[in-house]
């Protein structure tokens, strides 16, 4: 989950194809670095690419050798972002990742996620009420987007009146523009402004939580003694960040592969197993399309030799289309099955949240599909979303 610098878009390819259209479809460029170049350094971003699943999973699995404290590369990206101070588990490495993880490890364990999904049904159905009889929607902005910020802030336990607050505020910290434009400055300004916010507005609430009477992420983290107070913020901020995007990407990216690849009507009659469909959309357009390393010594890695304090950037979007790995990789199979996908990474830092992200999109599917007998999109103009792997907008056509 890449949201510590800004450098060019997250999901466009290291080269000078920064377009939409290849930011939606970088796949064949990634086909061509696989088979010519699978571990190569880029001199405009500083960093090592690497594209095959062999060596994707290595770095991620190797997290002596692969750092995720970005602060100890010997080259820092340009315009570094206000999150590079804060200490969360995504940005370090044991002993302090084990602090700063296994606190929460239990809450978000398959078995008590599946303990929210009632409660993820009813945020759905009451945002699908506010839809029902349009004869458009955008799948974006009336559901994919909402229901991931909704149920993050209710598991944090944000009072209702500030959630759409807290909507801005993950707006802004993962927006992205050009760089050496005016755009750039106001939304590098806009993101500082919201981290101060947020610091300032999290501060709070965990101090009124300190006392423990309430059941919620906020108090787990502000009644842990393994955490200092910043630390606590960066939880907070964490998640609000991890989980929201990629989550909104997964659900949009499975209506937009559904209907792409015309297995929409076999998922709503059982035939395909929704949940095997949707660990296909993870594969296949993985929301998360890279993360990122740095070397903590020298080492060889794909035939290439990298030196202690360069950065790595595994590109796990690529690795998700290795023909070493996956049979016919550019093939949409919804019931592709293994599917050892590294959509939400591997090892130590494996994604805390992807019990949720699972369920949020198994509900949010199953229900839309419930709900409307056709939804036809229009991927006519498609604009690609900044940092992560999707779409702006998806609008469809829909009956009941
Ligand atoms: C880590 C992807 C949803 C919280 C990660 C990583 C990936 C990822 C690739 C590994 C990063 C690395 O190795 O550097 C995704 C995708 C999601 C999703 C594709 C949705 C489809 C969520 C949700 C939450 C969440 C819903 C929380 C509510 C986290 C956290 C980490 C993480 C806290 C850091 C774990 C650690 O460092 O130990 N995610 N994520 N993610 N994700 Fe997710």
């Amino acid at each position: 989950m890449s949201s510590s610098n800004s450098e060019a878009p997250l999901t466009a390819p290291p080269t000078a194809i920064s377009d939409r259209e290849s930011q939606l479809d970088p796949f064949d460029w990634y086909a061509e670095m696989r088979q010519n170049n699978p571990v190569r350094y880029d001199e405009r971003r500083q960093t090592w690419d690497v594209f095959r699943y062999e060596e994707v999973d290595r770095v991620l699995r190797d997290h002596e050798t692969f750092s995720s404290d970005l602060t100890t590369a010997t080259v820092q990206p340009r315009g570094r972002d206000d999150d590079s101070g804060v200490l969360t588990m995504l940005r370090a490495d044991p002993p302090e990742h084990g602090r700063l993880r296994e606190f929460v490890n239990e809450r978000f364990q398959p078995g008590a996620i599946r303990t929210n999904r009632v409660r993820i049904e009813e945020l759905t159905a009451k945002q699908l009420a506010q839809i029902e009889d349009n004869d458009r929607i955008d799948v974006v902005s009336d559901l994919a987007y909402p229901l991931p910020v909704s149920v993050i802030a209710e598991l944090l336990g944000i009072p209702i009146d500030r959630r759409d607050q807290f909507k801005q505020w993950s707006d802004a910290i993962v927006a992205r523009a050009p760089e050496d434009t005016d755009a750039h400055t106001a939304v590098q300004q806009r993101r500082s402004d919201a981290w101060t916010e947020m610091r300032t507005y999290f501060s709070k609430l965990i101090e009124e939580r300190k006392n423990g009477t309430r059941d919620d992420l906020i108090t787990l983290a502000a009644t842990a003694t393994e955490l200092d107070r910043d630390e606590t913020i960066g939880f907070c901020i964490l998640l609000l960040i991890a989980g929201n995007v990629t989550t909104t990407n997964l659900i949009t990216n499975a209506v937009w592969c559904f209907e792409e690849h015309d297995v929409t009507e076999r998922i709503r009659a059982g035939e395909i197993d929704r949940a095997q469909a949707i660990e296909e959309v993870l594969r296949y357009r993985s929301p998360v399309q890279m993360v990122r390393r740095v070397a903590t010594e020298d080492v060889e890695l794909g035939g290439r030799q990298i030196t202690a304090g360069e950065r790595v950037t595994p590109w796990v979007g690529s690795a998700n289309r290795d023909p070493e790995m996956f049979d016919a990789p550019a093939a949409f199979r919804p019931e592709r099955r293994p599917n050892p996908h590294l959509a939400f990474g591997r090892g130590i830092h494996f994604c805390l949240g992807a019990p949720l992200a699972r369920v949020e999109a198994d509900v949010v599917l199953g229900a839309l599909l419930d709900r409307f007998s056709t939804i036809e999109p229009d991927l006519t103009d498609r604009t690609p979303r900044p940092t992560f792997h999707g779409l702006m907008t998806l609008p469809c056509a829909v009956e009941r």
